[in-house]
């Protein structure tokens, strides 16, 4: 079955941005992971990184039209973007995870409102990298 993992800003800069706060592997070490654990899932995996919120939602939308759940950890655009929440309920039904390496919630206030978690089936925060294979785990069962 189809899972799309997109990715927003910054995310392009994991293994040298704020290690302390989003460890040290880059996202081309994690895409390998998730496409291993894919194929153990038997998954068909698309993942995606852009910096643009617009990207964001022409990714989303092309999810939709696959059918596919979403996993998307949008970075900051998770705590600004309508465009994002619009996109994300736009295909009834649709198995949608919103995902992150840190714990929004434990850092600052501005970090705390989020317009996916109202759209999203789940939310999967604080667990680093691990998360991206606790959220595909999650899609497949
Ligand atoms: C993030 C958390 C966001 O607040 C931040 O803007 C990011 C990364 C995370 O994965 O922890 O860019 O989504």
């Amino acid at each position: 079955r189809p899972v799309h993992i997109l990715n927003g800003p910054n995310l392009n800069l994991l293994g040298t941005r704020e290690p302390e706060i989003y460890g040290a592997d880059t996202l081309a070490d994690i895409e390998a992971r998730c496409a291993a654990r894919a194929a153990e899932l038997g998954v068909d995996l698309t993942f995606a990184q852009t910096n643009s919120e617009g990207g964001l939602v022409d990714l989303i939308q092309a999810a939709h039209a696959a059918e596919a759940a979403i996993i998307v950890n949008a970075g900051a655009y998770t705590h600004t973007s309508v465009a994002l929440h619009d996109a994300l309920k736009s295909r009834p039904g649709a198995t949608v995870i919103e995902l992150h390496l840190s714990n929004p919630h434990a850092r600052e206030p501005f970090r705390h409102r989020s317009y996916i978690a109202p759209v999203a089936t789940g939310v999967i925060a604080g667990f680093g990298a691990r998360g991206y294979l606790m959220a595909l785990d999650a899609v497949a069962s």
